[in-house]
């Protein structure tokens, strides 16, 4: 199913046998051992290279967890579904294999394709839709695009983890239908349209088996319907059994050195409780991906030429504006000539992307008071805080200048490293030079931090274990901090605890100094330390921050308000206890809307956020988490100079309407109780109404929906620029069964096409709907139904408008 093989591939097959061939029992089970957090042993002997993995999916970390090595950071994956352009992420894949090649990265851990089943999902922003559909082709562009680059993919995570919490040991219980229409479809979409090289099994289970080690999922499903031909790998620390795993269809166990694969793995074999045979299967598919990548010699690498050098910030400019949805403007968009307020702390320190393994550190961000400032004529902006979102410290960052000094138990210096935003993460082997695990005893991080606030600042520790913090000489904390969470990767996710204050002034700066003591406890899957200065700047009065920013909006024209998550309310590790907007932002809106009737809110979020205020607004646009060059589009798109070009790849709504809500476990067990009504399909079939439906955006023109027409399952439509400027639409179809049946969705999304047309132009879009858009998945038989009868075509602007009907018999 997913594609002939090529000579070229027939080559590399006798290359992958002859290397396995020559490889002993020892070597191949240490071959399917991480030997660290991201890379996979070298084998010389067979001219194998060590292969290289590195999260994604926004761009490329790399093996190190720092802002030294810096990666294009583009918009969130909401953004790039937002885009609902399979083309624009080929294109964004082929820039990460550019990054990729750039820092010898051969596996970009990336995409995220699980659902948005619930609007609390935590990881939410990494993934891209409610829809399969949307979900499959997007994530088919993208994978198709980083190995276009010649950079393998691991389509992650296989399959049903679509919630964070209890997400090592979480049972979600999905029925059969469900499994085939939703969660699993946009693997099977990418598998045969895309050919991955590799895939990551989730931490969770299944109906009763954890997902590195399910041959029903994996060897039936994944390889044996669907001939998926790469390489499984597990998520970080997911393997738990060696027999599980082999015989689950498990390839590679990251990360190590410990894992249940390597010496255990080569001892079971031995011990006769698992055949070599299924060892060398999973060899033969690491082999496969090291050939495909270029690291085995000896193979001809699946990509000879990589495309044409690509200008990121160019491109994570171009992504973002084609992403950002309006989705209500009264007239205020785009901003008319005259001054403009701008308000808001994500305003000024832009929230750029989600938390967790999706972080990277890019070059430069700009913000979106930067990008204005740059793009409005002098002397017509203003600026005001407004509200911080905030509601706890953060990672050091803005005006602090850090670097860690490495000593040994007698106090010793054995080694030093940049340590530019405050953090350190380092993983495995990633140590500074001349630093060990056996020699390392502490790590100070130490610099200075000059204010741009006076006020009292309070410092804080993030991570677990002893730390010493010292502040302008004083030494505030000499303690341990215990851990609140069982999760390995607490100290990314975990809260910052506050531990000093200091009352400083403005460009005067102070020492500071973070001591840690670091430990390496025996049963840890790898030698990590992980912990982070952080910080925060003198509370103001948030009355009088609002009141603030309430008279510089009564002074301007406009005033343009960036509301905004934080990364304690979004990222991997939690899920969210609601869709509130963190701190007094929504009496932030409220109170300038009142002062000025030409307030632009501007949405700074990778998932749904409770927007309670917004028929009082004139605009709302919702900008995700936009990248690097978020600033700069966000200008753009204020100004005019491009149209916001997104539409809602999920619905938003209040979160007292959303049909799917369940996110934490009982006993273990999580019920996808829900079947196939999630999103869109969901508030359908309650008869509800979101805030801004499945597929809505406006756009800066007017379109007219002229003309459907339909010749067996190709739809041409034919839409009119009624506006007066150029436009992008984007045409959707709908595909509503003629007949109704309480177990289908009513409508669902079975095409939809991209057009552009010039003011009074006419564009035609052809959209192909697929067989499976007609076919559901029988239970009874096992297998797709294709269910014959009479269907509405609905094309239009979004679920909810939907503006020309066809009627097709199959
Ligand atoms: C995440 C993966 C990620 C891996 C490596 C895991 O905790 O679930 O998405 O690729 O860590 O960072």
């Amino acid at each position: 199913m997913a594609g002939t093989r090529t000579q070229a591939d027939e080559a590399r097959e006798t290359a992958v046998e002859a290397a396995l061939a020559r490889l002993g029992l020892d070597a191949k089970a240490r071959l399917l051992a991480g030997q660290d957090m991201w890379t996979l042993p070298a084998l010389p002997e067979i001219g194998l290279r060590s292969l290289v993995m590195s999260d994604g999916p926004v761009g490329v970390r790399g093996v190190r967890w720092t802002a030294d090595d810096p990666s294009v950071a583009l918009p969130s994956p909401t953004a790039l579904a937002a885009t609902w352009d399979p083309e624009l992420a080929r294109r964004a894949g082929v820039l990460l294999a550019q990054e990729a090649r750039r820092k010898g990265v051969h596996v970009l851990l990336a995409p995220t394709v699980n659902l948005h089943r619930s609007p609390l999902g935590g990881r939410h922003f990494e993934a891209y839709s409610e829809d399969p559909y949307l979900t499959g082709l997007i994530g088919a562009g993208y994978v198709s695009g980083v190995q276009s680059g010649g950079v393998g993919t691991t389509v992650k995570h296989f399959v049903a983890n679509d919630a964070e919490t209890e997400r090592f040991t979480v049972n979600n219980l999905v029925g059969e239908r469900a499994l085939r229409e939703l969660y699993l479809a946009p693997f099977e979409t990418i598998v045969e349209n895309a050919r991955p090289w590799g895939v990551m099994t989730a931490y969770n289970s299944v109906n009763g088996t954890t997902m590195t080690e399910h041959r029903y999922l994996v060897n039936q499903i994944l390889r044996g319907e669907w001939g998926f031909d790469g390489c499984n790998v597990s998520d970080w620390t997911a393997a738990r059994s060696t027999l599980g795993a082999v015989e689950g269809g498990l390839d590679v166990a990251m990360p190590g050195p410990g894992t249940v694969y390597g010496e255990a793995l080569a001892a079971a074999v031995r011990a006769g409780e698992v055949e070599e045979a299924a060892v060398d299967t999973a060899v033969r598919n690491v082999l496969r991906l090291a050939a495909r990548v270029g690291a085995l010699e000896g193979a001809e690498p699946a990509v000879t030429e990589p495309p044409a050098q690509v200008d990121g910030e160019a491109l994570a400019r171009e992504i973002a504006h084609r992403s950002f949805v309006l989705v209500r403007n009264q007239g205020a968009l785009p901003l008319k000539p005259g001054t403009v307020a701008l308000i808001g702390a994500a305003a000024r320190d832009a929230r750029i992307l989600g938390g967790g393994s999706a972080t990277v550190f890019p070059a430069r961000t700009v913000s979106p008071l930067d990008g204005l400032t740059a793009a409005l004529p002098e002397g017509s902006l203003r600026y005001a805080v407004g509200a911080d979102p905030a509601t706890e410290l953060a990672v050091a960052g803005q005006g602090f200048v850090l670097r860690a000094i490495c000593r040994d138990r007698a106090g010793q210096v054995i080694g030093t490293a940049s340590a530019p935003n405050g953090q350190i993460q380092w993983m495995g082997a990633d140590l500074p030079d001349g630093v060990t695990h056996d020699t390392l005893h502490t790590i100070e991080l130490t610099g200075t931090y000059t204010p741009r606030e006076t006020g009292r600042h309070t410092f804080g520790i993030k991570g677990l274990g002893a730390f010493t913090l010292t502040v302008a000489g004083t030494t505030h904390y000499d303690d341990v901090q215990g851990a609140d969470g069982d999760d390995p990767f607490i100290s990314f996710f975990g809260a910052p605890e506050p531990r000093a204050e200091a009352g400083l002034t403005a460009g005067q700066p102070v020492d500071v100094s973070l001591t840690h003591v670091v430990s390496f406890p025996e049963d840890a899957p790898v030698k990590a330390v992980g912990f982070a200065l952080a910080h925060q700047e003198p509370q103001r009065d948030p009355d009088e921050l609002i009141a603030e920013a309430v008279e510089a909006a009564r002074a301007a024209d406009t005033a343009v308000v960036v509301v905004a998550t934080t990364d304690r309310v979004e990222s991997e590790g939690f899920d969210r206890a609601d869709l509130n907007l963190p701190g007094r932002q929504d009496d932030l809106v409220r109170a300038v809307a009142a002062a000025n009737p030409n307030t632009v809110v501007v949405v700074n979020s990778g998932s749904p956020v409770e927007l309670p205020w917004r028929e009082d607004v004139a605009a709302v646009l919702l900008s995700w988490f936009p990248g690097q060059e978020g600033g700069a589009a966000l200008a753009d798109v204020l100004t005019g100079v491009r149209e916001p070009g997104g539409r809602l790849p999920t619905t938003w709504g209040a979160l007292a309407d959303a049909p799917v809500t369940q996110v934490v476990p009982t006993d273990g067990e999580l019920p996808y109780s829900e079947g196939v009504f999630i999103g869109y399909r969901a508030w359908d079939r309650a008869g509800r109404t979101p805030s801004y439906a499945f597929g809505h955006g406006l756009g800066y023109t007017e379109w007219a929906y002229q003309s459907l027409e339909l010749d067996g399952r190709t739809a041409r439509i034919r839409v009119r620029n009624t506006g007066d400027r150029a436009g992008r639409e984007v045409v959707q179809l709908y595909l509503a069964p003629g007949e109704r049946d309480a177990e289908r969705p009513a409508r669902a999304l079975a095409g939809f096409a991209q057009v552009t047309a010039e003011p009074g132009e006419t564009a035609e879009a052809v959209v192909e709907i697929p067989r499976r858009a007609f076919e559901i998945w029988d239970e009874k038989t096992n297998s797709w139904s294709f269910v014959k009868g009479s269907y509405e075509i609905q094309a239009g602007r979004s679920i909810a408008d939907r503006r020309l009907t066809g009627t097709i018999n199959v």
